[in-house]
Order: C-alpha cells, then sequence, then structure tokens
C-alpha cells in the first residue's frame, strides 16, 4: 500500500488528459507525497463518482468537461472566482468533510500571459472571442488584471452581451457579435472551440496589427488554426494553451498542497511530449 495522498482528475472521457503527466512532474519536483490518478466520471451520476474516489481516500479533484457545473453543485463552499465562474475545476475535500470549490482556470492564463511571456494586462485593450463556460472561467482573474477595456464578441451575441453585464461590476466590459467589433486589440484571445472544427470566428482581421498578442486557449502538436491566421497578420506574438494548462495544474497542486511547483521545465518537457 503507497502512504502518498490520492488526488485525481475526474471527467468523461479522461484517458486522454494530461493532467496525470503534469501532476506527477510536480510531485516528483517538489518532492510531495501526491499520488495522481485519472478517473473515468459516471455521465449519470457524477456525485457517485466523487463519493466513491473519496471513499478510496481522496483528498481532491480536478474536475474536467463534461462535469465542472456538477461540481459546482457538489460543493458547498466556493471561492469568488469559482461563484463568479458557475463552474469549478478543482475541489478540496477537507477534514471536516466539508467540500471546498475553486477555479484555477483564470489565474492559469493570467500567469501564463503576464509571467512566462512577460505580457502585461494592466491597461491594455483586451477582445475575447467567444461567451461559453470556458470564458467565463477566465474573466474575474483576467478583470483583476485591470485592462482598460475588455470586449467579448461571440456567434450568439446574446451569450456575449449576458456574460458581459454579469462582470460589469469588475470593469469595463461590454459584448457583441463578431462582425460588430471595431478598431485595433492589444491582446485577443480565442476562447471560441470552433478550432475544434477547423474554423476560425469571423472577426475583422483589422483587430490585429503587428503590436498583437494573441492567445489560443486550444493547443495541439502543431500550431492552432487561429495561431497561424494571427501568425499571417504578422501578429506580435502568438500563445497556445499549453502554458494556461500547465498553470491551472500548479494553482491547484499549491492549493492542495500549499507548494508552488517550478511550472517551466514541466511546460518545456509537455511540450516535446506533445510534438513527439
Ligand atoms: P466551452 O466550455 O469550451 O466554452 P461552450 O460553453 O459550449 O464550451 O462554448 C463554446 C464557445 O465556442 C461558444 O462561444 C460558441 O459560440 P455560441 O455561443 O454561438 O455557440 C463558440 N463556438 C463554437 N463553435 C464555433 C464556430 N464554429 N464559430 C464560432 N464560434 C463557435
Amino acid at each position: 500500500m503507497s502512504d502518498n495522498d490520492l488526488y485525481a482528475v475526474i471527467g468523461s472521457p479522461i484517458q486522454h488528459s494530461k493532467s496525470p503527466w503534469i501532476h506527477n512532474e510536480f510531485a516528483t519536483q517538489t518532492s510531495e507525497s501526491v499520488a495522481y490518478q485519472a478517473v473515468l466520471g459516471d455521465e449519470s451520476n457524477f456525485s457517485g463518482s466523487v463519493d466513491a474516489f473519496r471513499e478510496q481516500g481522496g483528498q481532491g479533484l480536478n474536475v474536467t468537461v463534461p462535469f465542472k457545473q456538477e461540481a459546482f453543485k457538489y460543493a458547498d463552499k466556493h471561492s469568488e472566482r469559482a461563484l463568479r465562474a458557475g463552474a469549478v475545476n478543482t475541489l478540496v475535500f477537507q477534514a471536516d468533510g466539508s467540500v471546498l470549490a475553486e477555479n484555477t482556470d483564470g489565474v492559469g492564463i493570467v500567469t501564463d500571459i503576464q509571467n512566462n511571456h512577460d505580457v502585461a494586462i494592466e491597461g491594455k485593450r483586451v477582445l475575447i472571442l467567444g461567451a461559453g463556460g470556458a470564458v467565463r472561467g477566465i474573466l474575474e482573474p483576467l478583470l483583476g488584471q485591470k485592462p482598460a477595456d475588455v470586449v467579448i464578441a461571440n456567434r450568439t451575441v446574446s451569450k456575449a452581451v449576458q456574460l458581459a453585464e454579469d462582470f460589469a461590476d469588475l470593469g469595463e466590459i461590454s459584448g457583441c457579435g463578431f462582425e460588430a467589433v471595431e478598431g485595433r486589440f492589444d491582446l485577443i484571445i480565442n476562447g471560441t472551440s470552433a478550432s475544434l472544427a477547423g474554423e476560425l470566428p469571423p472577426v475583422p482581421k483589422t483587430v490585429i496589427d503587428t503590436q498583437s498578442v494573441c492567445y489560443d486557449m486550444m493547443y495541439g502538436a502543431d500550431v492552432t488554426v487561429f495561431n497561424k491566421w494571427a501568425d499571417s497578420l504578422s501578429a506580435a506574438k502568438t500563445i497556445d494553451g499549453l502554458g494556461m494548462l500547465v498553470e491551472q495544474a500548479a494553482e491547484s497542486f499549491f492549493i492542495w498542497r500549499g507548494v508552488r511547483p517550478t511550472t517551466a521545465p514541466v511546460l518545456e518537457k509537455l511540450r516535446d511530449l506533445l510534438k513527439s
């Protein structure tokens, strides 16, 4: 029997998750006694899957598609950013039996942009493409960096407008359709799932100039469709979501263990694995 503390990522499907690999790298690097598994959740009984994991001694879970909203309901205490996101990717099973919910996705992207890529968000014009769960999850930490303004553009305009209304108390934020976006932006984040279908959100080319930093929340072995488009328009920099993945994992690890892993070598190794 291992006496390591038990954690896992739960999702459905789950076999392609990189979280076990990342967390095992963190555990080795920090000498923390952590065992981290992948759990295939039951789509008709999420709470049953979580209960079973806790009965095995599980101390915390990362939560991925399609359970982020259900994990929100399962928890009884929520951080401010989990409340804002309406979805959680990190659960902490506390000694008193209560379940704490966090969302580390937004911290992940902000840390990747600012620390790993040395791009400041404060005072910048930010355009976000998409208005789904992934975008909702990043808005609170992003607005916390005090950008000059944030424009959310989405295929379904009403969702962009609603999302902007929901976060209007945190900063200058508005919503519109893709064609209605005006002007150029310092930072453009693609949070749509269009690239899964190899498609581009139909936003005017003029949003990108040679000073623009473009961030695709997706990643893959090859440059994403969105980042290829941004490169073709001579964007200053294009970044994919692999760093966000590693940084959100590091934040979860910190919440559970109180120890912050060094992410750069893990990200570098993961990039090599992805390419090979
Ligand atoms: P996620 O959790 O990944 O955010 P989601 O909540 O289903 O998933 O949201 C997907 C986002 O990608 C939405 O903003 C969606 O636009 P709609 O709100 O109009 O559905 C966007 N999206 C998906 N496919 C797209 C496409 N082909 N072109 C543009 N936007 C697309």
